[in-house]
Order: C-alpha cells, then structure tokens, then sequence
C-alpha cells in the first residue's frame, strides 16, 4: 500500500481529463463547453444544450431540426415497458421506478450493446433522451394512479413532457408557456456538473463497457441520495418541517449547528464552490418570478429566504463556506408547477441526462480510458489460521 494515497470522497482525486464542463469552485464559474451557463439559461434551449454537450458544438438551425426531429420519433415506449408499471407497488417512488425502468430498457434494445459501435451510441442516446421523459411520467402516473397519456410529438420537448404528466382523459392540459420555459431553463441549468457522484458513477460502471441504459441507471440511483440530486426533495421536506413546527428558523439552525443526527441544512454546501453555486443565483430570481407569474404565494419561500438570510450571517455557516447550492430553491419551483415532493429528483434527472451521456461517451472513445478501479488502504488483520468450527470458542 506504500504508493495509494487515502483520499476520502475523492476530494483531490482526479481519474479523468474532459473537456465537457469547465468548473471554478472559487470564482463560482459553471460553464459548458466554453458557453456560461447563464447565457446557456438566458437564450438557449434544452436540446440544443444537451446536443452541444454531447456533440462538443452548439448546433446549426439544421442539426437542431435534425436532433429533435429524431428525438421525437423515439418518444414512445414499448407496449410491454407498460406491464413494468402496473408490477410496481402503488406507492413506489419514482426514481426507482425511473431507474428501473431505464435499466430494463436494455432488453428492449439489445442491438445497442456494443459501446464500441458509434451507430449504436447514437440510436441508444437518442432513445434515452427521448424515453425518459416518457418513463418519468409514467411513474408520476402511476403514483397518482392516473391512465399514461402518450406522447404527442407535435409538442417541444417539456410542453410534451408537461402534457403526458398533467394531462387527463377529463381535461386535455394545455402547457402554461410560463411553466414550459422555466423548467427547460431548470433542465439547462442541471444538464451537467463535470465529475459528482452520478456522473462519476456512469463512468465508472461503463468503464467495465457494459452498455449505456445500464450505465445511465446505475447514474440515477446514485443521484437519488439526500446529499447529491436528493436534496430538492429533502429541501421541501424540511421547510415543511419548520412550518409544521411553527416556523421557528432560529431553533432548527441551532439543531444544524448542534451537528444533530441527521439534521443538516439541505440545500446548503457544495464539495466544490466555495463562494456561491452560480446555478442557485439563476434559481433563486426564477423561484420568485414563477411564483408571481403563477400568482402564487409559498410560505415555504418565506422560510426559505429567512433560513438563506440567517445561514448567511452565521459564522457557523460562513466559516465552513456554506452557501446555497442548486437544490435550495428548485423544489419551490416545482412544487408551484404542481409536481410532488416525489418528482423533484426525478426532475434532476431529466435535466442531467445530457450530461451522464456526453461523459460517458468522452469516457468510451477515449482510448486511455481503463476500468475504474480503486485502491484501498487495508486496515483488517493480516493474516490468521483457519480455525474449525467445533474448536472456536
Ligand atoms: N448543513 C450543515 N453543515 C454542513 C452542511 C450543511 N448542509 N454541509 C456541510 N456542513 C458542514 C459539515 O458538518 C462539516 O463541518 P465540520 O468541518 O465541522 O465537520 C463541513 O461543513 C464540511 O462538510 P462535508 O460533509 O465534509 O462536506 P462535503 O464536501 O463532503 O459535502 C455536501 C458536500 C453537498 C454533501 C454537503 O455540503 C451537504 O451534505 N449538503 C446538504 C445536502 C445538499 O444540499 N446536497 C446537494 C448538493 S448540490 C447538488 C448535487 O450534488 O446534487
């Protein structure tokens, strides 16, 4: 073990150079392929931001028509991915159905298993990007226990998603262009985050070359976690918890700062930005401008801005450089366009999806690429004989 360095969560380990996402964690810089992603989320659309990440190249009028065109005609699931739903139990969450579902989906194309076949990483990137909002609201439809609505592919890429999740027989939904253009700016804003704990996951998982659809799944578990992408919905879960509790902020930051079991402020902290998470800027003047726009109010968002303020102010918090991150204020967002506690994460995983493909593609055609592969710094004992087991005491 003389040469392995111990280096808990990864915190100095890098095991990949890419050219995907350009991150300062000091400056508080997020950019993709060059392109700040506040111009991404100003001016750009999901698409084309999810071609310009896997592509390298933000795409011509043609490529993109070319892109979503493909996309919409891969929108439908099989008949038989129905059958996968109506075996989950009614109160099953939706990123395990999310991720299982995905994962089966490698039955379904077995043709796409060759990592190595650049035609079959393109149909299978095609596929999931435009499967998974499908799969997504069929989860959300089973828990609600609704009929699924297929998808209609006169839509744009959200309207569609929007219209196959809020749509019933009853009623036909009509997207409200408010929502729609918020959450592709949210699905911008998530598209990719260089090497975290999913993206990481996707990598190391396909570096064995097994196939995309299971690589990507393994990625949606990893995100499902309370400290990476579920953290939107344990936000939500905990301003709920003040409110219940009568709104005191001052007592629950006391508990945080107690370090009690368990009980972190949410939505607050990043492994890497130090100053502010740029995403949660963007995030925070769009929770605002949804919420008036919908004409909602939230007293959810009253405590949240409380809770930023006070973090803000604490030594606790500023010592350690804790500020909010993206998660803070999304599920604010979400709650306001309707969706459950239940959906957020599986939100983020929509929105990230571009991401865990571009890396995993730069991973696979890179040809330095080896299997993951950690060391360990053994600690148990070195060696001992077997004794039998009618002489063990
Ligand atoms: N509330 C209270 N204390 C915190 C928090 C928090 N949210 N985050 C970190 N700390 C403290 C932690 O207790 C430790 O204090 P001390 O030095 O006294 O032991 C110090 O700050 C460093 O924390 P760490 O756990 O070593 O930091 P990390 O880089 O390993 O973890 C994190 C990063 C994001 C997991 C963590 O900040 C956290 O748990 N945040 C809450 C969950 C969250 O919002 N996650 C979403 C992250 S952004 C989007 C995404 O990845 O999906």
């Amino acid at each position: 073990t003389g040469l392995v360095t111990l280096d808990s969560g990864f915190g100095n380990t890098s095991s990949v150079k890419s050219e995907i996402t350009y991150l300062d964690g000091e400056k508080g810089i997020l950019r993709y392929r060059g392109y700040p992603i506040e111009q991404l989320a100003e001016h750009g659309s999901f698409l084309e931001t999810a071609y310009l990440l896997i592509n390298g190249e933000l795409p011509t009028v043609d490529e993109l028509s070319a892109f979503r065109n493909e996309i919409t005609q891969h929108t439908l699931l099989h008949e038989d991915v129905k059958r996968f739903f109506e075996g989950f139990p009614t109160d099953a969450h939706p990123m395990a159905m999310l991720t299982s579902v995905v994962s089966a989906l490698s039955t379904f194309y077995q043709d796409s298993h060759n990592p190595f076949d650049e035609r079959q990483r393109y149909i299978s990137t095609i596929r999931l990007l435009a499967k998974l909002p499908t799969i997504a609201a069929y989860a959300y439809k089973k828990a609600v226990g609704h009929p699924v609505v297929y998808p209609r592919n006169d839509l744009g890429y959200v309207e569609n998603f929007l219209r196959m999740t809020f749509s019933v027989p009853a009623e036909d939904y009509q997207p409200d262009p408010v929502v729609a253009n918020a959450l592709d700016k949210l699905l911008i804003l998530h598209a990719d985050h260089e090497q975290n704990c999913s993206t990481s996951t996707v990598r190391l998982v396909g570096s064995s070359q097994a196939n995309l659809f299971v690589s990507i799944s393994a990625g949606i578990n990893a995100l499902w976690g309370p400290l990476h992408g579920g953290a939107n919905a344990a936000v939500l879960e905990m301003l709920q918890r003040i409110q219940a509790e009568g709104g005191d902020v001052d007592s629950f930051i006391r508990r945080v700062k107690n370090k009690e079991q368990g009980v972190r402020l949410m939505g607050f902290g990043h492994r890497v930005y130090k100053s502010f998470d740029p995403r949660a800027k963007i995030i925070k003047a769009a929770a605002h401008d949804v919420l008036s726009a919908l004409g909602k109010s939230d007293e959810l968002l009253d405590i949240a801005l409380k809770l930023e303020e006070h973090a803000l102010g604490d030594d606790y918090f500023v010592s350690r450089n804790l500020y909010p991150n993206v998660d803070f204020y999304t599920g604010l967002i979400y709650r306001a366009m309707g969706f459950p506690t239940s959906m957020f994460t599986v939100l983020f995983a929509l929105g990230r999806l571009p991401g865990w493909i571009a890396q995993w593609h730069e991973m696979i055609t890179d040809p330095t690429t080896r299997i993951g592969r950690p060391r360990q710094i053994y600690t148990g004992v070195v060696e001992r004989p077997y004794v039998p087991v009618e002489q063990r005491g």
